[in-house]
C-alpha cells in the first residue's frame, strides 16, 4: 500500500513495520492519522525511532486513535490515570508484560491498541516480542480452524494482578479484577481478518469443554500462537515507540537486563467486545 505522509518499511513479511517521516509529539494532520490507521491495519505493530514526548503529547497521540483506557490494576499518576508507567530497575521484583499476552484481555471490552514509549533502555536487552495472531490462525489446519469455530474462552485478571501485587509487596485489598469470556477466534473489526484470541497469561480455560481436553487445546494454541515464524522482535533505543493492535497481536517483554533500568510509559486505547 502507498503512503504519502509517512514512510513505512516492513520488518517481516507477516508483522511489524518501522515508520519514519513523522514527529509524534506534534499535532498530526488528518492524512497522517488516517495513514497510521492504515499502516497499523496492514502491519499490526508499528515502530518509531527518536520520538521524545511528554505525558501530554503521549496522551494526545493516543487520542487520535480512540478514547484512552484506565488500567484495572494500576491507574496512572495523579492527574494522568490513563498513563501506565513501565519501569524496571535493580529493585524490581517483576516487570510488566513478562509473559505472552494481549493487553487486559480479561476486560469485557479489551483494549484495541497500546502505545509504549521508552525514554530509558538498557545498553543491551529488554527487547519486546510481538506475534501475529492472524498468521497463527491462518497457519492452523482447516480441520483445527473448524474445531475452534464458535468456542469461547475465559480470561481472568485475578491471578495475574494478584500475583503482580504480591511480588510488589502490595497489601491484598480484596479488589475484584475483570473476567470475561471471548471467542477463541475473533474477527478484527477493521480488517475483517480472523485472529486467534487466547493467551497464556489471562486465559484460564476454554468454556464448555471437558477439563483435560480444554487444557490440552489451550496449551497447544498458546504455544503455537507464539512461534518464531509469526514474530517480530523490537530492539529498543531511547525514545523509541511501539504501537500495537491488541486485537491481532500478542506480545512479551524480555527481562534479560536485570539490574539495568528500562523506563517509560504506555497509553492504551479502548476497544470493543470481541466477536
Ligand atoms: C506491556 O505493555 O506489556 C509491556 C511491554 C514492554 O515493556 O515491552
Amino acid at each position: 500500500m502507498g503512503y504519502e505522509s509517512i514512510d513505512v518499511t516492513p520488518m517481516t513479511p507477516r508483522i511489524g513495520a518501522e515508520v519514519a517521516g513523522i514527529t509524534l509529539a506534534n499535532p498530526l494532520s488528518n492524512r497522517q492519522v488516517e495513514e497510521l490507521h492504515q499502516a497499523l491495519a496492514e502491519h499490526q505493530v508499528l515502530f518509531f525511532r527518536d520520538q521524545p514526548m511528554d505525558v501530554d503529547a503521549h496522551k494526545r497521540f493516543g487520542r487520535y486513535f480512540g478514547e484512552l483506557h484506565i488500567h484495572p490494576s494500576t491507574p496512572g499518576p495523579e492527574g494522568h490515570p490513563e498513563i501506565l508507567p513501565i519501569h524496571a530497575d535493580a529493585n524490581s521484583r517483576r516487570i510488566n508484560g513478562e509473559y505472552w499476552h494481549s493487553d487486559v484481555s480479561c476486560d469485557e471490552e479489551p483494549p484495541a491498541a497500546s502505545i509504549l514509549y521508552l525514554h530509558t533502555v538498557p545498553p543491551v536487552g529488554g527487547d519486546t516480542l510481538f506475534a501475529s495472531q492472524y498468521a497463527a490462525y491462518e497457519a492452523l489446519s482447516p480441520r483445527m480452524q473448524r474445531y475452534l469455530e464458535g468456542l469461547t474462552a475465559t480470561h481472568s485478571g485475578d491471578h495475574v494482578y494478584r500475583r503482580n501485587n504480591a511480588l510488589m509487596g502490595l497489601k491484598e485489598t480484596g479488589k475484584v479484577y475483570p473476567q470475561a469470556s471471548h471467542p477463541v477466534v475473533r474477527t478484527h473489526p477493521v480488517t475483517g481478518r480472523k485472529a486467534l484470541y487466547v493467551n497464556g497469561d489471562f486465559t484460564t480455560h476454554i468454556d464448555g469443554l471437558p477439563r483435560e481436553e480444554g487444557r490440552a487445546v489451550l496449551d497447544f494454541l498458546c504455544e503455537f500462537a507464539t512461534r518464531e515464524e509469526f514474530q517480530v522482535r523490537f530492539r529498543w533505543r531511547p525514545h523509541s515507540v511501539a504501537f500495537w493492535d491488541n486485537r491481532c497481536v500478542q506480545h512479551q517483554a524480555l527481562w534479560d537486563y536485570y539490574p539495568q533500568t528500562r523506563s517509560g510509559r504506555r497509553v492504551t486505547i479502548k476497544g470493543d467486545k470481541p466477536y
